[in-house]
């Protein structure tokens, strides 16, 4: 089966045509072909998204994208419904629609947060041996959570950020530090840095919620210390390396107490990381170690760097896991709609 999916929930427009099979445990994905467009240097002004702008950009980029697989053929099409910024998920919503329409195929309304999840388990294009339950950490710019998929498309949510995502503190300490949007990547070269020239931050943070006994986190505290913390200082470029490095340090430190929480409270046989902090490779290491050094039995599978952030390969795999699986969750277009904080779906 092949599906071709539409992103647009945030600030990439991608598109994506993938095959799907049934394969003995799971499913195997060929990507047929694949697009994607960042708008994230014209957010770069404001230091985060503005929906406004990016639905502009989606309406102007979706019918150029889409030129090269117009020709193709395919059995669905899939598109993010949520969660993410309205006005955005219309423009590929509506696009979609007209497609399917056009090439007389079903309208599939996928899940951000599961495209998430389910590519993440995805290894080498093969996504079969995984062994249930599974638990996720999804870390992005929107999200922070903790789900647990006890069987296939079954999800429970046990922890979840009180205020800002993750991904947003990153890009706010970012922009505290001059460092352009999204700040993410950015702060992480730069601890780097710090650690290989073994800087130590004078300035140190707190690990907000650390202690608490449950999964959920909290960042808005960080974001404050930070921005107090930085306050009428002048940093040479050895103390603003130290700083990130502690930055990334404070938030290394509360995913490894809570995934610890989480796997004890999760029985999970299997680990997942996903979303664009995924990408971060000082907190994938920090995991890494901790499922080495205290739950040797759980699988850790760790997403390829490149489909961490937002992309249309996660949405069309999401959605050919559970047509394969005889899940069909297929509307008449007119019944699909954007919903800004659409949960993560059950079966
Ligand atoms: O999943 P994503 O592409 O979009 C949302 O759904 O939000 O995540 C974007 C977020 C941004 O906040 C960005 O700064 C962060 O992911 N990010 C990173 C890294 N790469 C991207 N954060 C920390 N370290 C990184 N290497
Ligand atoms: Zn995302």
């Amino acid at each position: 089966m092949r599906i071709l999916a539409f992103e647009t929930s945030c600030d990439e427009t991608g598109l994506a045509l993938v095959e799907g099979t049934t394969v003995a445990g799971g499913w195997h994905f060929v990507v047929e072909k694949a697009a994607l467009l960042s708008q994230a240097h014209l957010h770069a002004e404001y230091g985060g998204v503005y929906p406004n702008l990016a639905k502009r950009e989606h309406e102007k980029n979706l019918p150029i994208l889409y030129r090269d697989f117009a020709d193709l053929s395919f059995d669905a099409v899939a598109v993010t419904a949520g969660p993410g910024l309205e006005p955005a998920l219309w423009q590929g919503i509506e696009f979609a629609k007209r497609v399917a329409a056009e090439k007389n195929v079903p309208l599939i309304p996928a899940n951000h947060m599961e495209g998430h999840l389910i590519s993440s388990l995805v290894q080498k294009g093969e996504l079969h041996g995984v062994t249930l339950p599974v638990l996720a950490l999804l870390i992005s710019g929107g999200h922070t959570e903790f789900v647990v998929m006890d069987e296939w498309f079954n999800y429970k949510k046990i922890g979840e950020t009180l205020d800002d995502a993750v991904g947003e503190a990153f890009d706010k300490v970012a922009r505290m530090l001059a460092l352009p949007y999204p700040g993410g990547p950015h702060i992480s070269k730069h601890a780097t840095a710090a650690r290989e020239k073994k800087l130590q931050s004078v300035i140190k943070l707190p690990r907000p919620m650390i202690t608490s006994g449950t999964c959920d986190t909290s960042f808005s505290g960080l974001k404050t210390a930070a921005l107090y913390a930085l306050k009428g200082k002048t940093l040479s470029d050895d103390e603003r390396a130290a700083f990130a490095a502690e930055f990334e340090d404070a938030v290394a430190d509360v995913f490894v107490a809570k995934t610890r929480q989480a796997l004890i409270d999760s029985d999970a046989k299997t680990f997942v990381i996903g979303g664009g902090v995924a990408a971060n490779r000082y907190i994938r290491e920090r995991l890494e170690q901790l499922l080495l050094d205290e739950f040797p039995d759980v699988e850790l599978r760790l997403p390829d760097i490149a489909i961490t952030g937002d992309n249309a390969i996660m949405i069309a795999q999401a959605v050919l896991a559970r047509r394969l699986s005889g899940i069909a969750d297929e509307k008449d277009g007119a019944e699909i709609r954007a919903v800004g904080n659409l949960s993560i779906k059950n079966k």
